[in-house]
């Protein structure tokens, strides 16, 4: 098995298919440092400038003191913080439906969406080049 992992590793290398993760220094802006070299960013998805915004820094801080750094359990058994369920009805009163689910990240959601739409048997038809998270939830 560790044979084969390397065996496919060596061939995505040889494709030039390797991929590897750049690693950023500081927080996201259209100016960054990436691995040791000055950039101006055109990549990220932080299209508002809120990543780095010192009012929501703020707010995770003290999210932080108030709540803790880990969850300590998953949503459904007792990790659904306060805070999460009245960003819920907050966001669910703001677009006039019964209910929201915020998801932690895009692929969990993709996921989540896909699979709560299509069943065994169904067709999903869908670009090749969607996000990885929408063709492997299909
Ligand atoms: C269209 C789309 N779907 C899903 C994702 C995955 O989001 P995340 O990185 O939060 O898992 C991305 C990320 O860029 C995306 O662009």
């Amino acid at each position: 098995m560790l044979a084969n992992l390397s065996e496919a590793l060596r061939e995505r290398q040889q494709e030039g298919l390797y991929r590897s993760r750049p690693v950023l220094e500081g927080p996201q802006s259209p100016h960054a440092t990436i691995d040791g070299r000055d950039f101006l960013v055109f990549c990220s998805n932080d299209y508002l400038g809120l990543a780095n915004h010192p009012a929501l820094i703020e707010a995770a801080a003290e999210g932080a003191r108030r709540y803790g750094v880990g969850s300590g359990a998953s949503h459904l058994i007792s990790g659904h913080f306060r805070a999460h369920h009245e960003l819920e009805e907050a966001l669910a009163a703001f677009v006039g439906l019964p209910r929201t689910l915020l998801f932690s990240t895009g692929y969990m959601a993709n996921m989540a969406v896909v699979t709560a739409l299509a069943g065994r048997g169904d067709a999903i038809f869908a670009d090749r080049l969607n996000h990885a998270s929408l063709n492997d939830a299909a």
